[in-house]
């Protein structure tokens, strides 16, 4: 659940001189890292962007990166890893070097889900929440760019995506949606100690999702539900370690409960402005070439 009125913005505690704020982007190479990191520096903002591939290294296994990422830090992007070990310790370290203000990107239904699958994120959300620091969650549907840039691209590529979802509706949310939001929640006031959830405008089938790229594309590509027993054996037949097969099982298995199937408000709370429909993001995804 959203919890944010727009207009309930009194708490100015979080107030900071532009001038001495300095970013750090965690995951700055990922889907939604790659995109804030342009946004801030386009805003005047003075961005370090970190992984262990990119600008500035970072690895969440090597502590001995942490330190210097973290020097001068005021506000932080936080991509959860997927072993959450290291989240409490890195939170902790990150507070005591003087950072401000925490961002963290979850999912929709962690609050329901916990640390029973991908533990990183809930991990991440209860330890800025324990660090007596200035937070905001931003609880994302899955995105519409998985389909493109993601673990649905392959199998769409192949033409059959099959998932354990059966007719279960999702309102995928766009990545540059939750990229302008993150920025917002970086440099604007009032948003402290919230969770915001978004989703896209528009619930639909993932058999639908892929009949609109099939289309706009002209691949043939079909959507199968299967079971999780079949899921996870087809993923273990791909190679995919027993670990993380199981953990995407156990995820598709969630959703197709319907825990992400709702609408959220959280692009319009914090943007003012409607979520970009699916459509759009398959038209522009085919026209760059995606399904090409
Ligand atoms: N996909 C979805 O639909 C969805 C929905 C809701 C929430 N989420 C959550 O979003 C997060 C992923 O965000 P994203 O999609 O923006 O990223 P992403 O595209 O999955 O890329 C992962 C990023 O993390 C970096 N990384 C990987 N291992 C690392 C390590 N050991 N140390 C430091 N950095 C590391 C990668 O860069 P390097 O390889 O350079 O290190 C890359 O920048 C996950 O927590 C996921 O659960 C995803």
């Amino acid at each position: 659940m959203t919890t944010t009125p727009h207009s309930d913005r009194t708490d100015h505690s979080d107030r900071t001189d532009r001038t001495d704020r300095l970013f750090l982007v965690l995951g700055a190479t990922g889907k939604t890292g790659r995109r804030v990191v342009p946004r801030l520096r386009a805003a005047g903002h003075t961005v370090r962007a970190a992984s262990r591939s990119g600008e500035t290294r970072f690895d969440w296994h090597d502590r001995t990166t942490w330190a210097p990422v973290l020097a001068g830090v005021t506000g932080l992007y936080l991509i959860a890893p997927e072993d959450p070990e290291p989240v409490d310790d890195f939170v902790a370290q990150a507070a005591a070097a003087g950072v401000r203000r925490f961002v963290v990107l979850s999912g929709r239904g962690a609050d329901v889900s916990g640390e029973s699958f991908l533990p990183g994120m809930a991990r991440a959300e209860r330890a800025v929440a324990d660090a007596g620091v200035d937070w905001t969650v931003v609880r994302a549907n899955n995105f519409a760019q998985n389909f493109s840039e993601d673990f649905f691209h392959a199998p769409l590529l192949g033409g059959r995506l099959a998932l354990p979802v059966g007719d279960t509706v999702e309102p995928f949310v766009d990545v540059e949606d939750i990229a302008d939001v993150v920025v917002a929640l970086l440099t604007e006031d009032g948003h402290t100690h919230r969770v915001y959830e978004l989703s896209g405008p528009r619930a639909l089938t993932y058999g639908a999702a892929v009949a609109e790229i099939a289309e706009a594309s002209g691949r043939p590509m079909r959507f199968e539900a299967i079971s999780p027993e079949q899921f996870l054996a087809e993923l273990t037949a791909d190679g995919v370690p027993a670990a993380a097969a199981q953990e995407f099982t156990d995820l598709f298995t969630f959703v197709a409960e319907g825990h992400l199937s709702s609408l959220a408000t959280g692009v319009r709370d914090v943007l003012g402005r409607e979520p970009k429909d699916f459509g759009a993001y398959v038209k522009s995804a085919a026209a760059a070439g995606a399904w090409g």
